[in-house]
């Protein structure tokens, strides 16, 4: 039995996942938006990885759909495009610039505030990109934004 193999097998039940779209497509197009159990979730493909998250900004539900993706720190974070607040793509970490005051010559740094955005497993599969389900045991401040948002039409625009 190859269960629990590397071969991305797409189950149903529990380890239920969620179609996004095909692989080749979202890799042309870097990003996409769709609906995760009546959620907003953006996927990005970026230098050779697929990521998804909330498609709210945990801050004030900005669309990080239209974020630009920046190397800041060492890490690929998007960027919001209402107040410029920072995300990693791989964690979800609300990241900001410090300055820490003990240091002997303070210079500002990149620090994680803790994941602020929940992000969701992506698994490709047969040219397949999906998502699975939303683990609602663990909160992320991106749910208000995520749960405000969802009953709203979807537009891709
Ligand atoms: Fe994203 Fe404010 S809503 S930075």
């Amino acid at each position: 039995d190859l269960h629990g193999s590397s071969t991305g097998t797409v189950e149903t039940g529990p380890d239920r996942l969620i179609l996004i779209g095909k692989e080749d497509d979202i890799k042309k197009s870097g990003r996409v938006t769709a609906k995760v159990d009546g959620r907003e979730v953006v996927v990005f493909y970026h230098e050779g990885k697929f990521h998804a998250m909330d498609s709210r900004c945990y801050h004030e539900g900005g669309a990080l759909r239209l974020g630009d993706i920046e190397d800041i720190g060492g890490h690929a974070c998007i960027v919001c495009p209402w107040h410029k607040y920072v995300i990693t793509l791989e964690t979800g970490e609300g990241l900001y610039e410090g300055v820490d005051p003990l240091e002997p010559s303070p210079t500002p740094q990149w620090r994680s505030k803790g994941v602020k955005q929940r992000i969701h497993k992506v698994t490709v599969d047969s040219g397949n990109v999906y998502v699975s389900p939303p683990d609602f045991s663990v909160k992320f401040d991106s749910d208000y934004f995520a749960e405000k948002y969802r009953k709203n039409e979807l537009n891709l625009e």
